[in-house]
């Protein structure tokens, strides 16, 4: 009786510690403990589930991804119809909004949002439990995605208060680094692409299997309450900070404007300001404060008439496809890039393209010569969207798939199912250069100085075949290299040697798995602790883990049944390459510090910076607060570097955070921790 009042208690305060941290976690941003004593509250809470199943609540944090595939998605009709917006696309649009409210309210308090790209939704909590989420549909019906919106973290599935009733609108978005992880998938999988990360977020939330939608890291902003019991709101600010206090995810951008002028200047700002954030927008909500005013303002058919969307243009260019090269990677696939007359785009000048694949070629109709449409997927990579035929001089050139390897010389074959064409010879030099590259590459075994180029003369003059000849590479051999004295490489060999610490999920990741990146690896690590478990592996074994799909596990399976993949990785465990996760303790030694990544890094991407930290036990954040450890000083430090002057935050440049980086995979602690 006693011990199971003792188990009752301790699921019940597990549960409510779970729930405090995601919500500093996802809400606040400003997480409470390290990832590893989290992993461990969720292992013990999951454990005493297992061993009492009569005990989960339905509501337990372990509990979102429940039920099985749904046949489709049952209708249903909202509560109100959920409205859509009125659109402005300058400034003069705007005072004629600022004027038409003017005749009805001298009170032209407007508060300003970004506006996320992604699909409306309306949630709705009973008594602080979720209950139920709807996609808009056409605004009076829409979709009952409810079991799939569960699977988001970011939105509770219990609220901080027990408010007796609730329904929610607000926005699912994909981030663009997780849009293009997902395609960067699709692609090694040979699957089709989504266009961008709204695109990807819808298909991701109306997966009819809940399990998909939670591999797919969706999240969410709301901002707008369309009913609530028991709770009176009086402004849009007063209603913001009530959603973040009950435990909601807001997105903290917003402002108050006493002007239309004030509300320009925000447009304006977050209009070349957007690149910089980690979601997408198309535009800027304005909308007036005081609810009371907008009552009295009232709603059209279809839009309030106290609210207006600011869309920022669409950023496409038009340039001349020059030609098309071809390139293998890796795995084989031959991605055709296209090569592009430079034009200045989203920040930065562009004159190649990924074009994906040669379904695509033919289903966009794009030739060589072409005068095309480009833009940036997730606002990050250039894509062609499409050529302008009405342009054509009748001298352009039709884009073929390849019947051979551009660089061997082999058949290239098209696997069923798949769009991309692949050079199936293992041997293909081409495919056994990008191993190397990918293997010595900054996310995986990290070896500095040893680039392409560097990989090209190895190779040219035959001293790596495949990567553990690295490992066995002298300061003779090198210094007989172009451009290579005696120090330069000793350089090489120490980094090479260092590069033997690494942890495991580095190692794994390292091998080029198809399909495995980095998180994968990660988890891959955490999960089997020992490249020797690998040997044996089974896809049941795989798919235990809930992140991991059957096409990954069909793949790692597959690599790992191919003897010469086993003879590689027994030649760079015989040469002293790490390959248990003990290290990995060893080298957390980022446990529980928070870097706050200011702008762009000259050397590395944000995608980069942050696998690095977290390799280490760290984490990143995305603003400043006093949790905040580093302040990583970019190029455009702004706002974020005054406050962490204000709080005294230490402030580090790159140069120190490679030291960092490199000290502490070193297993040394660094002076600077
Ligand atoms: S307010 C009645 N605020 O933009 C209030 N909408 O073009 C209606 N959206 O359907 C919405 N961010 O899906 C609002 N901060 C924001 C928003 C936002 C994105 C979407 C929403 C809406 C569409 C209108």
């Amino acid at each position: 009786m006693d011990a199971d009042k003792h188990i009752h208690e301790r699921l019940s305060e597990l549960e409510e510690q779970i729930r405090e941290y995601d919500y500093h976690y996802y809400i606040l941003d400003q997480p409470l403990v390290s990832d590893n004593k989290y992993d461990a509250l969720f292992a013990e809470l999951k454990r005493i589930e297992s061993e009492h199943p009569e005990l989960i609540a339905p509501n337990s944090p372990t509990q979102r991804v429940g039920g099985g595939a749904l046949e489709k998605f049952p209708a249903l009709q909202h509560s109100k119809p959920l409205l859509s917006l009125d659109n402005a696309f300058s400034f003069h649009d705007l005072l004629e909004f600022n004027r038409r409210l003017n005749k009805i309210t001298a009170d032209l308090e407007y508060v300003c949002e970004l506006k996320i790209d992604g699909l409306s939704i309306a949630v709705t909590y009973e008594n602080g439990i979720l209950k139920q989420a709807a996609t808009r549909g056409n605004g009076i019906m829409g979709e009952d995605v409810t079991q799939n919106v569960r699977t988001i973290k970011s939105i509770p599935l219990k609220l901080r208060r027990p408010i007796p009733f609730l329904e929610v609108r607000g926005e699912i978005f994909m981030p663009k680094q997780e849009f293009l992880y997902l395609n960067q998938l699709q692609a090694e999988g040979g699957g089709k692409l989504f266009a961008n990360p709204r695109n990807a977020a819808a298909g991701s939330l109306r997966q009819l299997n809940p399990v998909i939608t939670a591999n797919r890291k969706l999240a969410a902003y709301f901002y707008d309450v369309i009913l609530i019991q028991g709770y009176e709101l009086n402004s849009q600010i007063e209603l913001l900070e009530f959603l973040k206090d009950i435990g909601l995810p807001v997105q903290k951008s917003y402002v108050k404007s006493n002007s239309i002028e004030e509300v320009y200047e925000y447009v304006q700002a977050n209009e070349t300001d957007r690149h910089e954030l980690p979601f997408e927008i198309d535009g800027i909500v304005v909308k007036l404060n005081s609810l009371h005013e907008r009552s009295k303002i009232g709603v059209t058919a279809k839009s309030p008439r106290w609210a207006i969307a600011y869309k920022f243009k669409a950023e496409e260019k038009e340039t001349k496809l020059l030609g098309v090269e071809l390139n293998v990677g890796r795995t084989g696939i031959i991605a055709p890039t296209a090569l592009l007359q430079p034009v200045p785009i989203a920040g930065t000048t562009v004159s190649r393209a990924s074009l994906h694949n040669f379904d695509l070629i033919r289903d966009r109709d794009i030739k060589i010569g072409d005068t095309v449409l480009i833009h940036k997927a997730g606002d990050i990579i250039p894509e062609v969207i499409e050529a302008l035929v009405v342009m054509r001089t009748g001298e352009e050139e039709e884009i073929k798939p390849p019947l051979e390897c551009p660089a061997c010389g082999s058949a290239a074959v098209r696997l069923e199912g798949e769009v991309a064409y692949r050079c199936d010879n293992i041997n293909c030099p081409a495919r056994i250069k990008e191993s190397l590259v990918f293997f010595a590459s900054r996310p995986a075994m990290n070896i500095e100085g040893l680039g392409p180029s560097m990989i090209e003369q190895l190779l040219k003059n035959d001293l790596v075949h495949r990567v553990e000849d690295l490992y066995a590479l002298d300061a003779q051999q090198l210094s007989k290299l172009d451009n290579m004295g005696i120090k330069s490489a000793n350089n090489l060999l120490n980094a090479i040697e260092a590069s033997k610490s690494k942890p495991l999920a580095c190692l794994i990741l390292g091998l080029g798995i198809n399909l495995v990146g980095a998180k994968t690896a990660r988890l891959l690590a955490e999960n089997f602790l020992d490249i020797n478990a690998f040997f044996e592996i089974s896809e049941d074994d795989l798919l235990r883990i809930p992140e991991i799909g059957p096409k990954i596990a069909a793949s790692i399976v597959n690599y790992f049944q191919e003897p010469r993949n086993i003879e590689s990785i027994r030649n760079l465990i015989n040469s002293g390459v790490n390959y248990t996760a003990e290290c990995n303790r060893l080298t957390g030694i980022l446990e529980g510090k928070i870097f706050v990544l200011s702008g762009g890094l000259e050397k590395y991407s944000r995608l980069e910076v942050e696998e690095m930290i977290s390799n280490l036990g760290g984490k990143i954040s995305s603003s400043v607060s006093t949790k905040t450890d580093y302040l990583i000083l970019g190029d455009k430090p702004g706002q974020k570097l005054k406050k962490a002057q204000e709080l005294g935050i230490t402030i580090i440049g790159e140069t120190e955070l490679e030291v960092i980086l490199n000290r502490t995979s070193m297993s040394e602690q660094p002076e600077l921790l």
